[in-house]
């Protein structure tokens, strides 16, 4: 039997760490769907035509280098507006949320296109400010060479293409919960989702 949670919502608010944590709670697999479109993304900064490299694409490739730079973000966002890569990566997402002992998929159309039948539907937002300094410190603590001003330039422009597109576009799903991580610690954000997706799980 399959049970899926669905987590959307913009860059940096929390989504990563919400699903994660879940997923390791309720023991369930997860995948950050970002990473596909990241992948694609580094393709074609290496000169790849988008549309064949998303038709290529491995999970394998998934784990292979650091993909969680601005300018793969950037690229990512960009390729994830072109229809026919979104379609090319939809098969691999669905077979990977009906993996029977449950599903996490983290992204921006998780609850709205990819799995509308989800158990459980979370947008998890915080302003852009907050996304923003969150970001900042953790490119920082890499040693990028970023400025708040970039990262906070950088996070509203994505969250515009993102939210503006016609395929797909990054938006919560009419039955999803809002959970809005501005104030939140991350503990807090967390145990929140866990409460909510116990919630719905069924009695075992
Ligand atoms: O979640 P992320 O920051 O790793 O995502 C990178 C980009 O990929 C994001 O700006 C838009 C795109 N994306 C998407 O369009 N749909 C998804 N389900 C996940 C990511």
């Amino acid at each position: 039997m399959s049970f899926t949670v669905a987590i959307d919502g913009p860059a940096a608010a929390g989504k990563g760490t919400i699903s994660k944590g879940v997923a390791a709670h309720f023991g369930f697999a997860h995948l950050d769907t970002g990473l596909l479109y990241r992948a694609v993304g580094r393709r074609t900064l290496d000169g790849m035509e988008p549309v064949a490299s998303a038709r290529a694409l491995t999970a394998e490739e998934l784990e292979q280098g650091d993909l969680r730079t601005a300018q793969i973000a950037q690229a990512a966002s960009k390729v994830a507006v072109i229809p026919d890569v979104r379609t090319a990566l939809v098969g691999f997402q669905r077979a990977f949320a009906r993996r029977p002992g449950g599903a996490v998929l983290d992204g921006r159309d998780i609850g709205t296109v990819i799995c509308p039948r989800a158990e459980v539907k979370l947008f998890v937002t915080a302003s852009a400010e907050v996304r923003a300094e969150r970001r900042y410190l953790e490119l920082n603590a890499k040693g990028a060479d970023v400025t708040r001003d970039q990262v906070l330039a950088d996070v509203r422009e994505r969250d515009a293409r993102d939210a503006e597109r016609s395929t797909a576009p990054m938006k919560p799903a009419e039955d999803a919960i809002l959970l809005d991580t501005s104030e939140l610690s991350i503990e807090a954000a967390l145990a929140q989702a866990v409460a909510l997706v116990e919630q719905k799980r069924p009695a075992t």
